[in-house]
């Protein structure tokens, strides 16, 4: 089974739309692994998005994710690193499929809900960097 990481980002939190999120992820087929809520200083925001530094958005980026809290969750289902980003949809909402979780909430591309990891590789890389093996479920 692969797994992915996804993070319901700030704006997702303070928008009150962490339960309708989740529901559109279980119903898509998706098992929860691990997740928690979390409050991420500027520091650990950019070493998150570290690939992105350099780039015009890193500051506004990195500013918004750690503007309030998140919640990282790991996600398993065949498959599950595409079919996430399929679920969440483009990046920019105006680009986003119709039905997708980013095209019905986001309301820009920075403010865009939902965190989904774009491999197989920065997958486990990412479910790293929030959750310690101790927090990875592993029972069916
Ligand atoms: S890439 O690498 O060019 O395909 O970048 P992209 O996937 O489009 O975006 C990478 C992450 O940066 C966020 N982003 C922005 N944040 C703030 N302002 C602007 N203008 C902006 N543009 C892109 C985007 O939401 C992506 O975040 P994640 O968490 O990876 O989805």
């Amino acid at each position: 089974m692969e797994q992915t990481l996804a993070i319901l980002k700030p704006d997702c939190v303070r928008r009150g739309l962490i339960g309708e999120v989740i529901r559109r992820i279980e119903a898509a087929g998706f098992r929860i692994r691990a997740m928690k809520m979390v409050h991420l200083t500027k520091k650990e925001a950019e070493g998150f998005y570290a690939v992105h530094r350099g780039r015009p958005f890193f500051e506004e980026l990195t500013t918004f994710m750690s503007s309030g809290p998140c919640v990282p969750m790991v996600l398993e289902k065949e498959n599950a690193v595409a079919d996430f980003r399929a679920l969440i949809g483009a990046t920019d909402p105006a680009e986003a499929a119709e039905g997708t979780i980013r095209r019905e909430f986001a309301e820009s591309k920075g403010q865009n809900i939902v965190h989904g990891s774009d491999s197989v590789e920065n997958a486990r890389i990412e479910i790293h960097f929030f959750f310690p093996s101790i927090e990875l479920v592993d029972r069916r």
